[in-house]
């Protein structure tokens, strides 16, 4: 089996491509992975990505290329909709000229954040940003276009290689021993690693069509904070703070939560606590006992 992940060199594309090289049955499947990222493979060019594809001849395309500076994207839309929106359709045509299998994905900013609840795949969407505009528009070229595709909708990503929520408020609790972190901002953390199996998960099942996938359990950004803090001992005050009060150039939704109910089933995967997952990772990372 033959798997491209586009992006392999950002957060969720690095941890996939060391998982899926690593994995005990990639020798008897025979697997190999082809690692791009933009300078191999630039989405934006459709020439390109199809020439790239139709040469490489994958089973299966794992797309982790995106533009993912939310508040940049509010100024450089041109660009958010080449990569997130173009970007993600040339896949879509390419991936379906060789036949391959199409892993793709988004992001729970495709939604306004106003339901009281987890929202649910067929929860309408209402992107309130460039960003959830651009990727938004990305999932309905995948569904248009494939003939086999799986888009998993994720939110509140961390892990190793890249600079994420975790490795921010680490940095600034260090520097004034306290932080300022919003309460109104609702979501369920996600680790590369489980994010990563995940996708494995799809793949080896051929599971197909939109699915959410975060870990378990929904928290604030400061309820977030304050475990972190907690579980690397660090002293630090976090100060509750609103939404209203932090300037950004995005609007980002006040609810951010996922069902994953339609995952797990299709799946038969159970899936784990974010406050787990984020022990995991503080361990691994800071070496943590
Ligand atoms: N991080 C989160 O909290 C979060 C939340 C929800 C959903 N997601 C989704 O999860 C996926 C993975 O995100 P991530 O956190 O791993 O993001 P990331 O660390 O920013 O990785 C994205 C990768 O895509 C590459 N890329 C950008 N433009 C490209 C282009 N034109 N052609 C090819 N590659 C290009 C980037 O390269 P450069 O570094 O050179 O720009 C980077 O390596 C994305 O689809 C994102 O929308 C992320």
């Amino acid at each position: 089996m033959k798997i491209l992940v586009t992006g392999a060199r950002g957060m969720l594309g690095r941890y996939l491509v060391g998982m899926l090289s690593n994995l005990p049955v990639a020798g008897n499947l025979g697997l190999e992975v082809t690692a791009t990222d933009r300078e191999q493979l630039d989405i934006t060019h459709p020439q390109n990505t199809s020439r790239f594809i139709s040469d490489c001849k994958p089973d299966v395309i794992v797309n982790c290329a995106a533009f993912t500076n939310v508040d940049a994207c509010e100024t450089q839309v041109f660009d958010a909709f080449a990569v997130n929106a173009t970007g993600a359709k040339s896949i879509a045509m390419a991936g379906k000229e060789v036949g391959a299998k199409i892993v793709h994905i988004s992001t729970d900013y495709v939604f306004d954040g106003s339901k009281m609840d987890s929202y649910c795949e067929t929860d309408k969407p209402n992107p309130l940003s460039v960003y959830g505009k651009s990727k938004l528009e990305g999932e309905l070229a995948i569904q248009e276009i494939a003939d086999n595709y799986a888009i998993l909708r994720t939110a509140w990503v961390f892990g190793p290689y890249r600079r994420n929520f975790v490795t921010a408020i680490l940095e600034r609790g260090k520097k004034d021993r306290k932080v300022s972190v919003v309460t109104d901002q609702h979501g369920s953390p996600t680790y590369t690693a489980d994010l990563s199996q995940a996708i494995w998960n799809v793949i080896s099942q051929d599971v197909r069509g939109l699915y959410h996938f975060t870990n378990m359990g929904k928290c604030s950004r400061y309820d977030w904070a304050k475990k972190i803090f907690e579980l690397t001992g660090e002293p630090v005050s976090v100060l509750p703070m609103k939404t209203a009060d932090y300037k950004r150039t995005a609007v980002v939704p006040h609810n951010s939560a996922l069902n994953c109910a339609k995952y797990m089933l299709a799946t038969g995967h159970k899936i784990r606590l974010w406050q787990e997952a984020l022990e995991e990772y503080l361990q691994k990372t800071l070496s943590l006992t």
